[in-house]
């Protein structure tokens, strides 16, 4: 059966009230969401401040929060864009209240869009942790290639190490999957 997709905006950072900027942190600082990210320290608002302040103007970044309605509901971003080479990183995710819904797929399919709207980018990277499912089969569904991964790459609070995988999305394979990301179907 046929879903609408989710209706998402993304807020460039940089036009993000300081009450949705905090709230950001909040979300960003849930266990849930930030096992899974490569820091996981719990963020304090000094810290958040600060690293807001680097992204705003910042020509190697691009940062946004995630609306639906005007609820917070995730956050995502481009970073490390290195122009002269045409490739970048991203980063995301989604409050756990808003999961499994098609947001990220609303979400990242805008990024992505924007991302190779600019003619020089062809390749965007990402890297994931071992163990997180939900992220592997997004990366996969969306088109982006194993190319391989670093062990021993993000210790865990209880000491043990988790490896991180790594994925590349081309322009082309892009071009060639978006249609099937656009539409509100779920497999
Ligand atoms: C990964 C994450 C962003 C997915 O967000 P979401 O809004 O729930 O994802 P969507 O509903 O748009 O689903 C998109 C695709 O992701 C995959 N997916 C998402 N959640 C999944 C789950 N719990 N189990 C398996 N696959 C999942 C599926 O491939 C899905 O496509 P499909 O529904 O067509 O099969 C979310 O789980 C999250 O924020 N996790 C914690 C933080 C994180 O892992 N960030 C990424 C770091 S690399």
């Amino acid at each position: 059966m046929q879903r609408a997709p989710i209706q998402v905006r993304l807020l460039p950072l940089a036009r993000a009230s300081a009450a949705q900027i905090e709230e950001l942190r909040h979300l960003r600082n849930r266990p849930e969401i930030r096992a899974q990210l490569f820091h996981s320290h719990d963020i304090g608002a000094a810290e958040h401040a600060k690293w807001a302040d680097s992204m705003r103007d910042n020509p190697r970044a691009r940062i946004y929060l995630t609306l639906v309605g005007d609820a917070v509901a995730g956050s995502a971003g481009i970073t490390g864009i290195d122009a002269p080479n045409g490739h970048a990183e991203w980063g995301f995710y989604v409050a756990p209240e808003f999961q499994r819904r098609g947001v990220a797929r609303a979400m990242l399919a805008q990024l992505i869009d924007s991302f190779f709207a600019d003619a020089h980018m062809q390749k965007l990277h990402a890297g994931v942790l071992e163990g997180n499912d939900a992220s592997i089969l997004l990366h996969r569904r969306f088109g982006f290639a194993d190319e391989g991964m670093r062990p021993r790459y993000k210790r865990d609070g209880d000491g043990r190490y988790r490896a991180c995988l790594l994925f590349g999305l081309t322009r082309e394979t892009w071009a060639a999957r978006r249609a099937e990301i656009s539409g509100g179907e779920r497999k």
